[in-house]
C-alpha cells in the first residue's frame, strides 16, 4: 500500500521504516531538511537500536522515501500524522499546533478515498474536530485514530510486533473503508493475531493518555513506597518484588529510582489533568497531580543525598554524573530525571563532571553550563561522590573494586537502584540507593 508520513521524529522515522520493512511503499515527511537529508542517507538522526540497519535495508528496497514537500503526500492511501505534541510553554495543556499544521498542509493532497491516520498522543477530543476539518476540506477523505505505544529503545519491535492494535474509527459510511484499509497497513501484526479493538475516536484518544497514566501511576506508587521505606529502614526493592509475585500487580514497572522523564509520560499526565479540567472532571484525575508531584520529589531526594553525603554542601566538590539520558538505550533527554538532577547539582556550585554512552550531545546542547567526558573512567577520576542517574548496562556492569581505585571519595549514590548493594558495599564504597537501607 502506498502511504505516508507526516513528522519524521522518535515516533514517524520508525514507523516509516518499519512499514516499508513490512512491504508498504513509504513517504516520510518533515519540515527540518537536516532530518530528511539524514533519513534520506539512511541515517538515523536519534539514537535507536536497530533503526540504521531498518532505514539502510527498507530504503535500498526503493520502498522508503523522504521529502521536506507536503506535496509528497499525493498518490498514497493512507497518510499517518505522527508529529509531536508537547506540552505548552508555562501550562499543561498540550500543544496541537504540529498535528494541525500537518492535516492542514496534508488536506489540499488528499484524494477521494484516503484516510489520515493520527498516531500522535492527542487531548481527547482532537480527532472528532480533525476529521470535521478533513471532512470540510477533502470531502471525500476520512479520519482515523490509531494510538501509537511504542516504548524508545525497543521502538522498531513494538511497532512491527505491537502487542495490541486500536482503531478509533469514523462513524457511518466512512467506518467499512478506514477498517479495512488499516487491516490492509497491519496485515501482517493481525495475521500473527495482535488484538485488535475496534472503537471510536474518543476511546482511541483515551486508550493512550490513559495507558500512560496508569504507567506512571504505577512508577510513581512504588516511589512513593521507596519514601515510606526511607522513613522505616525497609527495603523497596524487595517491596516490589514481594508484591510484584502477585499476578494482579506484576512485577514490570515497580522500579523505584530517580522517576519517570522523557518526551511522554510526563507531557501526557499534565495533558490529561487539564484535559479533564476542561471537560469538568478535573477531580476525577486529580490523583494525577500527585502521581506528578512524589515524581519530581525523588529528584530532589537525589539531589539532597549527594549533598548530605558530602556533609552538608557539594559546592566545588567533584561529582561524577553517570548518565543522561531519561531512560537506557535512547539519546532522548526530554524532561530526563538524570539531566534535571545534574543540572541541579551544578545550580549548588558542583563541579559536576556528566557521561553517558548517546545524550552528551543533546544535553550539552540544553545545558553548556555542564561538563561531559565521554570516559566513565575520565568521570570518575577523582570523584568526591558518583550518582547513577541512568541503569545503561555499562554503568549496571561497573566493576565496584575498579571504580574505587578511581575516585577520591568511595560514596556512591544509585538513583535507579541498578547496582549490587552488597557488592559495592563490600568492595569499600558507602551504598545508597533510593528507598532501601
Ligand atoms: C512510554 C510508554 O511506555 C509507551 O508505551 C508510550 O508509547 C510512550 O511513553 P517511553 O517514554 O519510551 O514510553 O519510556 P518508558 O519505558 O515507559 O519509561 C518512562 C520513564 O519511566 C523512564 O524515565 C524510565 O526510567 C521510568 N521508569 C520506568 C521508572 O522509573 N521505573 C520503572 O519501573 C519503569
Amino acid at each position: 500500500m502506498k502511504m505516508s508520513v507526516i513528522g519524521c521524529g522518535y515516533l514517524g522515522a520508525v514507523h516509516a521504516a518499519c512499514m516499508a520493512e513490512l512491504g508498504h511503499e513509504v513517504v516520510g515527511i518533515d519540515v527540518d531538511q537536516s532530518k530528511i537529508d539524514a533519513l534520506a542517507a539512511g541515517q538515523a538522526p536519534f539514537f535507536e537500536p536497530g533503526l540504521p540497519e531498518l532505514l539502510r535495508s527498507a530504503t535500498a528496497t526503493g520502498r522508503l522515501s523522504f521529502s521536506t514537500d507536503p506535496a509528497a503526500a499525493k498518490g498514497s492511501q493512507v497518510h499517518f500524522v505522527a508529529v509531536g505534541t508537547p506540552q505548552k510553554k508555562g501550562e499543561n495543556a498540550a500543544d496541537l499546533t504540529y498535528v494541525d499544521a500537518a492535516v492542514d498542509g496534508l488536506i489540499p493532497f488528499l484524494s477521494e478515498g484516503d484516510l489520515v491516520v493520527g498516531k500522535s498522543t492527542v487531548p481527547v477530543g482532537t480527532a472528532a474536530r480533525l476529521a470535521a476539518k478533513v471532512k470540510a476540506g477533502a470531502p471525500g477523505a476520512d479520519l482515523a485514530w490509531n494510538p501509537e505505544f511504542l516504548r524508545e529503545g525497543f521502538a522498531v519491535k513494538d511497532t512491527i510486533s505491537p502487542d495490541r492494535l486500536v482503531y478509533g474509527l469514523p462513524g457511518g459510511e466512512g467506518h467499512a473503508h478506514a477498517k479495512a484499509l488499516l487491516d490492509e497497513v497491519y496485515a501482517i501484526a493481525l495475521g500473527n493475531d495482535t488484538p485488535l479493538v475496534v472503537t471510536d475516536y474518543a476511546t482511541a484518544e483515551l486508550v493512550k493518555v490513559s495507558a500512560n497514566a496508569f504507567l506512571a501511576t504505577k512508577i510513581s506508587f512504588i516511589n512513593a513506597m521507596a519514601e515510606i521505606a526511607e522513613v522505616t529502614g525497609a527495603d523497596v526493592t524487595q517491596l516490589a518484588d514481594a508484591i510484584g509475585f502477585d499476578s494482579r500487580i506484576g512485577r514490570k514497572f515497580l522500579n523505584a529510582g530517580v522517576g519517570f522523564g522523557g518526551g511522554c509520560l510526563p507531557k501526557d499526565i499534565r495533558a490529561f489533568t487539564a484535559r479533564a479540567e476542561e471537560l469538568g472532571r478535573g477531580e476525577s484525575v486529580a490523583f494525577l497531580k500527585e502521581v506528578d508531584a512524589i515524581n519530581l520529589r525523588r529528584r530532589q531526594r537525589v539531589v539532597d543525598l549527594v549533598v548530605e553525603s558530602l556533609g552538608g554542601s557539594v559546592f566545588q566538590k567533584k561529582v561524577a554524573v553517570l548518565g543522561l539520558s531519561f531512560k537506557p538505550d535512547s539519546d532522548d533527554v526530554r524532561d530526563s530525571p538524570a539531566l534535571d538532577v545534574a543540572v541541579q547539582l551544578n545550580g549548588l556550585g558542583a563541579d559536576v563532571i556528566a557521561t553517558d554512552p548517546e545524550s552528551i550531545r543533546n544535553a550539552q546542547r540544553l545545558h553548556p553550563q555542564l561538563s561531559f567526558t565521554e570516559n566513565t573512567a575520565d568521570a570518575l577520576a577523582g570523584a568526591e561522590a558518583v550518582v547513577i542517574l541512568t541503569e545503561w548496562k555499562e554503568f549496571r556492569e561497573l566493576d565496584p573494586a575498579w571504580a574505587f581505585g578511581l575516585v577520591e571519595n568511595a560514596i556512591v549514590i544509585d538513583g535507579r537502584n541498578c547496582l549490587d548493594m552488597a557488592a559495592w558495599r563490600e568492595a569499600g564504597w558507602t551504598y545508597q540507593g533510593l528507598g532501601r537501607p
